[in-house]
């Protein structure tokens, strides 16, 4: 084995240091930390005597290293170049069938006490799940190259943004890390000076050298039946094991940005969120900061660069999936974007539907399981309203419209940088973040849940976005169209017990500034009607409701005097007359349904609230429960 120098230094004497940020309150364990000294080089040479690989590599993020890395991948068959002349600077990967999604069900928190990961996480003793992962990475990188990947969540040294090393055997994670995280070798100059940093571990899990000695030949995409997409979050370390699927392998993602810093930011007093984040602006120039959160494929990507149909009013894309917020000095909430790019789903994604990101991804782009077109182009399903009468699809098969499959997978992805998005707004990298004006919880409801509702107060607010549920999409694995709950949109990310998360989210309401306190609403763009027709026009369209946020924000400050809700046993709902709808055709009657809140209807999901609540063991915090007493009363 050759290790290639570490370019920076030849040793480190780092501490793992423990935040000195006190824990809010003592509904979080303040767990304390049981990190050893970690030392950045001797954890490398751990690593590496322990996975094997034949060389070492330390990467700088420079475009140099992106570009070798690529060129060696064409080479070897695992990104295939796309034509210069319609989508230049852009590759194609297809992935392995069986490795095309988040395995939720592979996805473990090791904390030291299970009842501290909850029902909703699939808990591992950590001590046992450090032997079996032992065994697991022990000669994993065999005939690989291991690459060390230094890099930044958020602005590198930002006063929100934190940093992490990834190991990985893969250089299509490390190419995809340089476009969704700042890789720098100035992050090790961090962690020399003593700032805490999340050491993860990656491997493909496919040895190209077996015990015997045997050189076997590579795949363009090498996985492992056998995954682990482990993390302790005590100790705030990932290990993923036997995918190159985004979601499981670059693991600033959300293994780091929301399992281990959800945990990090219980003990530090801020919050790590599944959460697009948008900067809108009114005919009058008044600025509001919207962070919403949906469950994955649910048309995030379409809000986060939302074309207004309204007219004067815009919409700046900050962040497209995760937003990390902490109580600012002046008492307001202020978040960032911890991502550089956007690992987007493709299908679904067009001109008609989201014309922004169509511009963005014109070139420069890492394209993962759509078809290619006979000229070297990509396309996929809802691209363009026609498919092209022969591609080769995600599979590397001939399609045509007759062939009864799909040409692109479901859960297709485009990696871009998000610097080259047209509506990124110019404080996209402000360190210091945006005040927050609004926290929106959304989700895919056919039935109940309104257009549009505000909650009555944060602890109300709280209670809508831990009794969310949606329908299943294809961004991980299980049945599409199951109906789950997903509070917060966290259900898969949430690095400790939910009812935890419940909590710390009344305590950073009740740190904040009670005139700087984000409004918080719910919306349901997907509501159908008796024939299954979606009621609701979406995308553009949405910024009807955006804009009756806005002035609601606007009401609350006393800048607007008139009235803009009226009550309901759900929340706030625009009064008549609020929600700007001129110029939409829509009829009364399918206005009355986006509003309509049937109550028996509604007095069985509270049941279901109950039986929910009920396998958090008692951890719901007191203020929920009332909550769903009271919602109850009100629908009786
Ligand atoms: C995503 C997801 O990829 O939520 O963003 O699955
Ligand atoms: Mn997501």
């Amino acid at each position: 084995m050759t290790f290639a120098a570490n370019p920076r230094r030849t040793s480190h004497a780092l501490t793992q240091i423990a935040p000195d940020v006190a824990p809010l309150g003592t509904g979080g364990t303040g767990a304390p930390r049981t990190a050893a000294p970690l030392d950045v080089r001797a954890w490398v040479a751990e690593i590496a005597a322990l996975t094997q690989p034949d060389e070492v590599v330390w990467c700088d993020g420079s475009a140099e290293e992106k570009q070798r890395l690529i060129d060696e991948m064409v080479a070897t068959g695992t990104l295939l170049r796309l034509a210069e002349d319609k989508r230049p600077g852009s590759y194609l990967a297809r992935s392995d069938p069986s490795d095309v999604a988040r395995v939720e069900s592979r996805t473990f928190i090791c904390s030291r006490d299970e009842a501290d990961a909850g029902p909703t996480n699939n808990w591992r003793d950590p001590a046992e799940m450090r032997v079996e992962l032992d065994e697991v990475f022990t000669g994993a990188m065999r005939g690989r190259t291991m690459y060390v990947v230094p890099f930044s969540m958020g602005p590198v040294g930002g006063p929100i943004s934190q940093v992490g090393i990834e190991i990985t055997d893969s250089p299509y994670v490390v190419v995809s890390m340089h476009v969704m995280t700042r890789v720098s070798a100035e992050v090790l100059d961090l962690v020399d000076d003593g700032h805490q940093w999340v050491p993860a571990v990656h491997s493909v899990g496919a040895p190209l050298v077996d015990e015997t000695g045997t050189r076997h030949d590579d795949v363009a995409w090498p996985c492992n039946d056998d995954k682990y997409i482990v993390h302790y979050p005590e100790t705030r370390e990932i290990w993923s094991y036997g995918s190159g699927y985004g979601g499981n392998a670059l693991l600033g993602k959300k293994c780091f940005a929301l399992r281990i810093a959800s945990a990090m930011a219980r003990d530090e007093g801020w919050l790590a969120e599944h959460m697009l984040l948008i900067r809108v602006t009114s005919p009058e120039q008044r600025r509001y900061h919207l962070a919403a959160a949906f469950p994955s494929a649910c048309g995030k990507t379409n809000l986060a660069m939302l074309q207004p149909t309204i007219p004067g009013w815009t919409v700046e894309t900050l962040g497209d999936d995760i937003v990390w917020m902490r109580p600012g000095p002046d008492g307001s909430l202020r978040a960032i974007n911890p991502e550089a790019g956007f690992f987007g789903v493709a299908p679904g994604t067009g001109v008609e539907t989201n014309p922004t990101a169509i511009d963005t991804l014109t070139h420069d782009v890492i394209f993962t399981n759509v078809a290619l077109t006979d000229d070297g182009d990509v396309w996929w399903e809802g691209l363009t309203p026609e498919a092209p009468a022969h591609l080769v699809d995600w599979q590397g098969q001939d399609w045509t419209p007759d062939s009864g499959r799909p040409a692109a997978h479901p859960n297709a992805r485009f990696t871009v940088a998000a610097a080259q998005c047209p509506s990124i707004a110019d404080a996209w990298e402000d360190p210091a973040g945006v005040p927050v004006d609004a926290i929106v919880f959304g989700g895919r409801r056919a039935s109940n849940v309104p257009l549009v509702a505000q909650a009555t107060s944060w602890d109300h607010g709280v209670f809508m976005g831990a009794t969310i549920s949606s329908e299943r999409t294809a961004a991980a694995e299980g049945a599409v169209g199951e109906l789950r709950r997903d509070p917060f949109a966290m259900l898969p990310f949430c690095g400790y017990n939910m009812a935890d998360h419940w909590g710390h989210w009344l305590r950073v309401g009740a740190s904040l500034d009670a005139d700087k306190r984000p409004k918080i609403f719910q919306v349901n763009w997907f509501r159908k009607d008796s024939d299954g027709r979606f009621v609701w026009p979406g995308f553009g369209e949405n910024s009807r409701v955006v804009k009756w946020v806005a002035e609601q924000i606007d009401r609350a400050r006393g800048v607007r005097t008139d009235s803009g809700a009226v009550t309901s046993p759900v929340g706030l709902l625009p009064a008549p007359g609020a929600l700007d709808v001129t110029g939409l055709e829509i009829s009364d009657d399918d206005l009355a349904a986006l509003f309509a809140v049937p109550a028996a209807a509604w007095r069985a999901e509270t049941d279901l609230t109950a039986e929910f609540f009920d396998t958090f063991d008692g951890r719901v915090p007191q203020e929920l429960t009332d909550q769903l007493e009271r919602l109850r009363e009100r629908l009786a």
